[in-house]
């Protein structure tokens, strides 16, 4: 992240989901900071765009008038408290104000360097690091852990970190090849102190490096040719503000620093009819349990979304590194805690991929043969969480379909074992160094609009005929069942059913007279592996269902509440739906779990080959018929079509 130097000109605001400008930005914390009399002390946890009452969004037409808001979250590090506002950028002052007792703010990118600093500064720290012969601290990195919620007296109320530690052999080297076991500085983030040292014990420091970098990698395979993606027209789509529009697709693109990349008014043109499927898409939480017992690593439980805010750490990307092609970029505008404007740049990569057929069929009597290429738009960011790397990716596919991926790449997190042991809990990658196995779970916000806003969800598994209707045996069927409550709507991926879920306009049919819908088909899944009674099952409960159904309401945004960081648990998805209200026919939101379980392997050191996890929604009689019936044939001049 770097500060924005030259501040872009004010552009009018075309629409009520633009992203706040720089200038908006910077004029929100002003006004606060004035209003509220905000010192030195104080740290700005978000500055986001307050996205204006669904109403208002899809009532708009082009010229309304705009009113535009910033919801800010603040903390004071000197009196330890938090705060919400909301700052009218139209009426130029604070609107609300609200003290939020009892909670954490999410880890602000200035405290890891901050924290790291203290860390490095403390004498108890450089006692435990020389006692495993580590001399120099500026080779020693602090990874500024969360550090959950586990009942100790002495943390209630502080603002902590539970950081982890490695040490560099030089200061390019991979440190995550030298885990600094055992130790572990417990970091007061208001105060930026340590409170105390943990020191469970000397384990030798690996002995191996394990490098990727180009100064270290020396046998590059040499039998690469060049492949070039060419555009010679430029991309097929056209991008005004935020708003993109590809083929028969529109959608707007959002960003927050909690959520990352945000998917806003997605609609597909079906011969003339702008038909909506989605308001809001995001990914709303994640959290990676790991398996280890030992001290060093039973309180690793990260949750990337609400803890640090996935889209803080977003990366700037590259062309012809990170996307090929024709890219239009987005960037980021945030701030840093300082509250000082912060520009990711390129932050979010819009660009056309070829993804192999679409379609094909050959006559077999006359060989006639027609063939569609597919292709796709993809809209991504790539976020760095400590040692790990998540790419976001939506997909949106010319036959109706939409993709959600997650690719999962970057460093393992190690420990280090005494040599000639064994560790149950993870697997050796290198002499004296292990990888603890450990799960990544995704929660996705999906405020569906299937044909309009009144949405009933139903499960549909794919069930063999009772034997009285089934005289042959071969019978079988796809049974719907309406999930008519949220109760009744918390369910679990059933593969050997083929089990995926229906979002269906009732009021709405296609022309073979069933109810309009997109079908949720989740992809790899699994359950947490922590046990109920754990901590992170009750911070995290969210994690326990695949399907969650709720009515809309717009403060029900976190499915394990809006300060996960440090809470006991219970908030969020568990809390609204025990008064279990109806979501037949009415505006709701579908939040879909899927759980990645990583056993770490050889190969996923040094660097770990990308990981995929995701989901579908694929129109189920949304249309009449294959709405990819009219994409032509291929015009490449190398294409054997012409
Ligand atoms: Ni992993």
């Amino acid at each position: 992240m770097t500060l924005a130097q030259e501040r872009p000109t004010i552009t009018a605001i075309a629409h009520p989901l633009e992203p706040l400008t720089p200038e908006e930005i910077a004029a929100a914390v002003a006004i606060l900071r004035q209003e509220k009399s905000l010192g030195a002390t104080t740290r700005f946890a978000t500055v986001t765009l307050n996205e204006p009452a669904k109403e208002i969004v899809l009532g708009f037409r082009a010229g309304d008038a705009i009113v535009r808001e910033a919801f800010a979250i603040i903390l004071d590090n000197a009196t330890a408290q938090t705060y919400e506002a909301v700052v009218s950028l139209t009426q130029g002052k604070v609107t609300a104000w609200k003290h939020i007792p009892d909670v954490q703010p999410p880890i602000m990118l200035d405290e890891f360097s901050e924290c790291e600093a203290a860390v490095k500064a403390c004498p108890a720290f450089l006692d435990a690091i020389a006692k495993r012969g580590i001399t120099d601290p500026s080779l020693v990195m602090v990874d500024p852990w969360s550090a959950g919620h586990y009942g100790l007296a002495d943390e209630a109320g502080v603002r902590l970190s539970r950081a982890l530690c490695w040490v560099r052999a030089n200061p390019t080297d991979n440190g995550y090849a030298r885990p600094i076991e055992g130790v572990i500085p417990v970091v007061d983030l208001n105060k930026m102190e340590v409170v105390r040292v943990e020191d469970h014990g000397v384990v030798p420091l690996p002995p191996q490096s394990a490098n990727y970098t180009p100064e270290y990698v020396k046998n590059y395979r040499q039998d690469l040719k060049p492949l070039e993606i060419l555009q010679p027209d430029g991309p097929s789509f056209t991008v005004k503000g935020h708003e993109v529009c590809w083929q028969k697709w529109k959608l707007r693109v959002g960003f927050t620093p909690r959520e990352g990349l945000v998917i806003h008014t997605v609609t597909y043109n079906d011969q003339g009819e702008e038909r909506p499927i989605l308001y809001r898409a995001s990914l709303a939480e994640m959290t990676v349990p790991y398996g280890d017992p030992l001290p060093h690593h039973y309180r690793k439980n990260a949750f990337d979304v609400g803890e640090y805010g996935i889209g803080t750490l977003a990366n700037s990307l590259t062309l012809g590194c990170d996307c090929l092609g024709s890219i239009h970029y987005f960037d980021a505008f945030m701030t840093n805690s300082r509250g000082e404007v912060a520009q990711i740049e390129n932050a979010v990569c819009l660009h056309e991929e070829d993804f192999g057929i679409l379609w094909k069929h050959m006559d077999w009597r006359t060989e006639a043969t027609e063939v569609r290429r597919s292709r796709r738009l993809v809209i991504s960011s790539i976020s760095t969480v400590g040692n790990y790397e998540y790419g976001f990716y939506w997909y949106f596919y010319q036959d109706g379909n939409i993709q959600y991926e997650v690719k999962l790449t970057g460093m393992i997190s190690t420990a280090a074992v005494a040599p000639g042991e064994v560790p149950k809990y993870g697997t050796l990658v290198a002499p004296q160094l292990y990888a603890p196995a450990h799960q990544h779970i995704f929660n996705v916000r999906l405020d569906m609009c299937v044909d309009g806003l009144h949405n009933s969800v139903y499960e549909v598994d794919i069930e063999p005929e009772d034997d009285e209707l089934n005289p042959y045996g071969n019978a079988f069927y796809a049974k719907s069942t309406l999930l008519g409550t949220e109760l009744e709507a918390q369910r679990l991926v059933d593969p050997m059913k083929a089990r995926s879920w229906k979002i269906v306009n009732p009021n709405e049919t296609n022309a073979m007279g069933y109810p309009t819908a997109y079908k949720l088909i989740p992809g790899e899944n699994t359950l947490p592996l922590a046990r109920p009674s754990s901590s992170i099952i009750k911070r995290a409960t969210y994690m326990t269902k695949h399907l969650w159904v709720t009515p809309y309401s717009p403060d029900e945004k976190f499915p394990a509440g809006d300060y996960p960081n440090q809470s006991a648990g219970g908030e969020g998805l568990p809390q609204w739906t025990l008064a279990d209200r109806s979501v037949e026919n009415t505006d709701l939101v579908v939040w879909h779990t899927f759980a990645h379980s990583h056993v770490p392997r050889a190969e996923d050191w040094p660097v770990m080959p990308v990981a995929y996890i995701g989901f579908m929604l694929k129109p189920m009689n949304f249309f009449d018929e294959n709405p990819s019936n009219d994409v032509p044939p291929a015009a490449s001049k190398h294409s054997c079509c012409n």
